[in-house]
Order: structure tokens, then C-alpha cells, then sequence
């Protein structure tokens, strides 16, 4: 039976949100994971840093830089021991300086997804999909990556009813 995985990366703690810095419990990616599993049930893996990143804005902006000028895989805390029984992934992320963050790029590195279906979305504060959706296509060779969804990161609360238009576009409803 065809089965869907959530695969995402989302940082709490200090972030920008429309001209203020504040601290937040849960980060704006993993908000809008949990809204796709309020209207589809699906497996959830999420991608997390040895060594995350700083809790505080301006030092994780500049750890985040230098890890994508350095073209770096991340070590991630742990991976799925193999992703042959989906068929699709929805891949969640947040934009980091125009594309995703380094860490997702290690996920991807670490499977094939040739025949599989790639779904993007992209938490942003207004750079939308950035360069995402054509780095997803260079990285997973024979998947087919789907138009991905970008979402202002500063509203992800009410974001439910975009969620559900891209998920029923994409036959997942
Ligand atoms: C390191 C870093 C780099 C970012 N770069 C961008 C960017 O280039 N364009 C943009 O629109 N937003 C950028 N943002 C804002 C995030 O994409 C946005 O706040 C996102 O919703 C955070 O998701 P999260 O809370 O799930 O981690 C950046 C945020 C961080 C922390």
C-alpha cells in the first residue's frame, strides 16, 4: 500500500518573527507538521544535528552560513534505517539563506529516492521555496519533486486551509 513519510527540520528557541526576536517553543516547521497530521496519518522522522545550532538568532544565522558557504553534511542525530516502504516524502524545512538547511541535504544524501515522490514545503519569512525545489531535484536523482508549498513562517498558525488545497492537489486527501 502506498505510504507517506514527514521527514522535516524546525528550530525552536530565538527567531525573528516580522521585526521582533523571540524565544518559541516549537519552530514554525514543526507547527505545520503537526497541521498535515491533523489531516493525514503518516509516519514522521525529524531531522536533527549533533550539534545543533545556537539558541540565540545571530550566531545560528552565522553557524548556518558558514555550514552552506562550506557546502557541509551535518551529522545528524540519527537516520530512519531505510525509507523503502514510502512512496512518497513530504520533506518540511525551513528557508536558510535561500535554500534548505545544510542538515536536510545530509538526509537527503543518505537514501535513494529514484521512483519516489518528493513533496516541498518551505517555512519562510518571505524568500519563499528559494532555490529548494531545484536543489531537492539536483540531490534525488529519478524522484519526481512536486511544486512545493512555501509558507510565511510568522503566520504557520493559520496556515491549515493552504495545507490541505496543496495536499488534496496532490491526491494525499
Ligand atoms: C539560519 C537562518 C537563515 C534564514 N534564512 C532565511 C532566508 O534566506 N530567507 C527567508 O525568507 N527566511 C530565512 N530565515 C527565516 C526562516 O526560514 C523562518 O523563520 C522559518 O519559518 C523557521 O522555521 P523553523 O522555526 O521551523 O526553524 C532564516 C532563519 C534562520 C534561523
Amino acid at each position: 500500500m502506498a505510504k507517506t513519510l514527514i521527514a522535516f527540520f524546525s528550530r525552536a528557541d530565538e527567531n525573528y518573527f516580522g521585526g521582533s526576536m523571540r524565544y518559541i517553543e516549537v519552530g514554525n516547521t514543526e507547527v505545520a507538521v503537526g497541521k498535515i497530521r491533523e489531516l493525514i496519518d503518516t509516519d514522521v522522522f525529524k531531522i536533527e544535528m549533533k550539534k545543533p545550532y545556537s539558541k540565540e538568532y545571530n550566531p545560528c544565522i552565522n553557524e548556518a552560513k558558514a555550514d552552506k558557504q562550506a557546502n557541509a553534511r551535518p551529522e545528524l542525530v540519527s537516520l530512519p534505517e531505510s525509507i523503502d516502504e514510502y512512496d512518497t516524502i513530504i520533506l518540511a524545512y525551513p528557508n536558510y539563506w535561500g535554500t534548505m538547511p545544510m542538515a536536510v541535504f545530509t538526509f537527503l544524501d543518505a537514501f535513494s529516492f529514484s521512483g519516489k515522490t518528493i513533496l516541498p514545503l518551505c517555512t519562510n519569512e518571505g524568500s519563499g521555496m528559494g532555490s529548494s525545489e531545484g536543489d531537492i531535484r539536483k540531490t534525488c536523482a529519478g524522484a519526481d519533486v512536486k511544486k512545493g508549498l512555501p509558507i510565511n513562517g510568522s503566520s504557520v498558525g493559520s496556515s491549515k486551509p493552504q495545507i490541505e488545497k496543496w495536499l488534496q492537489a496532490n491526491g494525499l486527501i
